[in-house]
């Protein structure tokens, strides 16, 4: 038998319903993340919600609770969304790949977060395309590099186009719709950063989150 393509695509169900998609996310063998993490975490929230937050894939505490942005980054996440003025309830969020990828260091137990490779990110996509066709959103947010590249071209540079409103090169990812799209930095990034640096970071993540909320409820320009 020949081996089976990568990817999540043979893994998607033909449906809109979010509670379907997320239940067959479960059974995801895409690509060879599935293997050591704890679950699947796909996207949360409501299937009308208007704008769509990406994030870069679930932490240690995403992978044991089996929700995105639980953990240190995503209680960040909420106090920028609360300066922006966007309500957490209202926004349907995601990330680019839905497997933790980790390192077991020698010593220790705790789990270390590693980058996923463009192939992984490349493999999880048509997750990510069924989410933005489900929900439609006016507006993604793109969080950090990850996000950006899985969805503009892995040529995107965040620090270069941060809070600028951009589309989605549709041949990227075959959808007909056209939302807004905003990058900006990963929530995770303000807390790596130095300590006297965070309150500018977490500052500027603030504006370019309220750049996205200024859009909602806006026609979209031709
Ligand atoms: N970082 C992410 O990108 N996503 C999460 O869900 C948690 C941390
Ligand atoms: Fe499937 Fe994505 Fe998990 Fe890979 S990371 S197994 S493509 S859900």
């Amino acid at each position: 038998m020949a081996a089976r393509p990568p990817g999540a695509q043979e893994f998607v169900p033909a449906t809109a319903d979010l509670a379907v998609l997320a239940d067959a996310a479960q059974g995801c063998k895409g690509c060879d993340l599935y293997l050591d993490a704890t679950q699947t975490v796909f996207g949360a929230g409501s299937a009308a919600a208007t704008m769509m937050l990406v994030g870069e894939q679930p932490g240690d505490q995403e992978d044991r609770a089996g929700a995105p942005f639980v953990g240190p980054a995503g209680k960040l996440l909420d106090r920028a969304l609360v300066a922006a003025g966007i309500d957490r309830d209202a926004v349907y969020v995601t990330n680019a790949v839905k497997h933790f990828k980790f390192t077991l260091p020698e010593r220790g137990t705790r789990r270390i977060h590693k980058t996923p490779s463009r192939t992984e990110v490349v493999a999880c996509r048509p997750w990510l395309i069924t989410e933005l066709d489900a929900i439609e959103p006016d507006v993604v947010v793109l969080l950090g590099a990850t996000a950006a590249k899985a969805l503009l071209g892995n040529d995107f540079r965040v620090t270069a186009h941060r809070g600028e409103v951009l589309r989605l090169p549709p041949s990227t990812t075959g959808l007909d719709f056209d939302p807004q799209v905003v990058a900006t930095v990963h929530p995770s990034s303000v807390l790596r950063g130095p300590p006297e640096d965070r309150e500018k970071a977490f500052d500027d993540l603030t504006a370019d989150l309220r750049v996205a909320a200024g859009l909602l409820g806006q026609p979209r320009p031709k």
